[in-house]
């Protein structure tokens, strides 16, 4: 198990050949999911999951989501009128939340998925959102410099790297207070980003 004080990667460590098959632990009050050991939901997140839900959901059609965790996103999509999940297919919105397995890909695998696969699944028109608190609650950690400018200036190195010069971006602060004894957050500001594709 993750302490706060510890990174929740260790070096080289490579949890992806175990995850498919390990079991999904939620604690009594329903309010910590932990897989592997590793902290990967928490209810805190309702407010800021629910932000990321309403993007995906901003223009109606189906959402495509990855990364189903506590299925707090899920349940807020489905909120909306028509606003259904599909897991299948080329759709028009997607919403991106899954969790790192590498300490290789802890701070990038989210470019993987839009690189390799957003702009491809996206139709013109369509949205992605998506977050990788995991992540940043590490770099805003490490090099708060920056981080912090990124937030201020509402850009950040998603923004800034774009998925393909057809894609626009347009992240939004968003305000939640993490309870202190999370080992992954530790901030009180992060971003819901709104990635259109022309
Ligand atoms: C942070 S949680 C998502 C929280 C979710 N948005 C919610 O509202 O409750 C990340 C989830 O992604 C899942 N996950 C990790 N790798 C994945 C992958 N390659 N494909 C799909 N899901 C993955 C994890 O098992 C976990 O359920």
């Amino acid at each position: 198990m993750t302490t706060a004080a510890q990174p929740i990667f260790s070096k080289g460590e490579d949890c992806k050949a175990a995850w498919h098959d390990a079991s999904a632990g939620y604690n009594e009050a329903d309010t910590h999911l932990e897989i592997m050991g590793k902290p990967v939901m928490e209810r805190w997140e309702t407010p800021y999951m629910h932000s990321l839900a309403t993007v995906a959901s901003s223009k109606g059609g189906r959402v495509l989501e990855i990364g189903f965790g506590m299925a707090i996103a899920a349940t807020k999509v489905e909120s909306f009128p028509s606003r259904t999940l599909d897991h299948r297919v080329q759709r028009r919105r997607i919403l991106y939340d899954t969790y790192p397995l590498t300490e290789d890909t802890w701070h990038t695998h989210q470019f993987d998925f839009i690189k390799g696969h957003a702009h491809r699944l996206l139709k013109s028109g369509g949205v992605l959102t998506y977050c990788n608190l995991t992540s940043w609650g590490e770099l805003l950690k490490t090099n708060t410099t920056t981080s912090k400018r990124c937030l201020r200036r509402r850009r950040c190195p998603i923004c800034s790297r774009p998925a393909s010069r057809r894609t626009r971006s347009a992240p939004a602060p968003w305000t939640s207070f993490p309870p202190s004894e999370c080992k992954y957050y530790a901030f009180h500001k992060m971003i819901t980003p709104t990635i259109l594709k022309d």
